[in-house]
């Protein structure tokens, strides 16, 4: 047993040690080395129809998207400062004809999901892909991208990037291009042809951190979804849910991120599930509800949600519904952290 002088010894010691930069471990054992992951932020929603889109709305009045450089609205999950977890940031553009959103590039990877209309393009270095609802468009890092619009009407479409782990690890570089719209290198959807339809190339295909295919359109997923639900094999968490490809690699589409397209019958009602990932999650057709932790979401489409790492989730569907997620279990495989666990407690390293 402690005697009062050892503690008064110890807590003089420790104060001490403050002073020069030195923390005894055994004084901060269970927070530095917890048995299991602390979720590093909490659930969060943001109601499309009633929030997000009247604020997109506003902003179109109030800002150009040239002098915005990008007229975007950063979903903030409130238990932090910034970001929808604390490795993905989430948002949502506006871009109104004639706009352009004008070319740049940064060492963060980002990706698009279109929520509502059609007509705006997403140019990277110089290849152009024409942008429909449902259509999930990739961003590597480190390639100009700019974004226009030349056809009646305004689009908006959901914005995820790596910036919170970027930023962390302290590799954050971004550049302004010469001009608002990088010239045309390629005819639209050339990467798409080349490497997205099944095909690749007979000549060797060099292998880079990111998918060749910039564009991986909303009509093909969901008809793959549509004939696999006839196989009837369901994941009784997850419903049908396939990742979108690197078809070089079969690997993830981004060296960070992992996106996802998953499709709950209506009636669906998923048993709980957690892993080490943080997943930003978007409806894209359907309604329904997310159990987040203690928090019970009902979804409409377009809603985003946030599922914390290490948190139990379910999802449950009062109609057919789709959902693209996007995670950082792309890294986290990289780095042998990745782990799940469904009910009843099976852990799958
Ligand atoms: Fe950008």
């Amino acid at each position: 047993m402690k005697s009062d002088i050892e503690d008064v010894a110890r807590d003089e010691y420790y104060a001490r040690m403050a002073l020069r930069g030195l923390t005894p471990l055994w004084t901060v054992m269970a927070e530095t080395v917890p048995p299991e992951p602390v979720p590093a932020c909490k659930p969060a929603f943001w109601d499309y129809a009633d929030d997000i889109r009247p604020a997109l709305l506003e902003a179109a009045d109030l800002i150009s998207a040239d002098e915005a450089q990008r007229r975007v609205l950063i979903l903030n999950n409130p238990s932090l400062s910034r970001g929808a977890t604390r490795t993905l940031l989430c948002a949502m553009q506006l871009i109104k004809k004639g706009e352009i959103a004008p070319a740049h590039r940064h060492t963060q990877s980002a990706l698009r999901l279109v929520i509502e209309g059609d007509g705006a393009y997403t140019a990277v270095n110089g290849e152009k892909t024409y942008m429909r609802p449902g259509d999930f468009i990739v961003t590597p890092a480190w390639t100009w991208h700019d974004h226009g619009k030349d056809t009646d009407g305004s689009m908006i479409w959901l914005d995820g990037l790596d910036i919170p782990l970027v930023n962390h690890l302290g590799a954050t570089f971004s550049e302004e291009y010469e001009s608002p719209q990088v010239a045309e290198s390629r005819k639209p959807d050339h990467s798409r042809a080349r490497y997205g339809s099944g095909l690749l190339p007979l000549e060797p295909v060099a292998t880079t951190h990111h998918s060749p295919v910039f564009s991986y359109p909303y009509e093909k997923a969901r008809e793959a979804l549509e004939l696999l639900r006839r196989e009837d094999e369901w994941d009784a968490s997850n419903g049908l849910k396939m990742k979108y490809a690197n078809p070089v690699t079969g690997g993830h589409v981004l060296p960070t991120i992992s996106s996802f397209i998953q499709l709950l019958p209506k009636g669906f009602v998923g048993s709980p599930y957690r892993s080490t990932e943080s997943t930003v999650a978007t409806v894209v057709e359907g309604r329904g509800r997310a159990r987040v932790g203690d928090q019970i979401y009902t979804f409409a489409p377009n809603d985003v949600f946030v599922l914390p790492n290490w948190t139990w989730a379910s999802l449950e569907a009062d109609e057919d519904s789709v959902i693209f997620s996007y995670s950082d279990r792309a890294t986290l495989e990289k780095l042998g952290l990745f782990r799940e666990q469904r009910e009843p407690c099976r852990v799958v390293a």
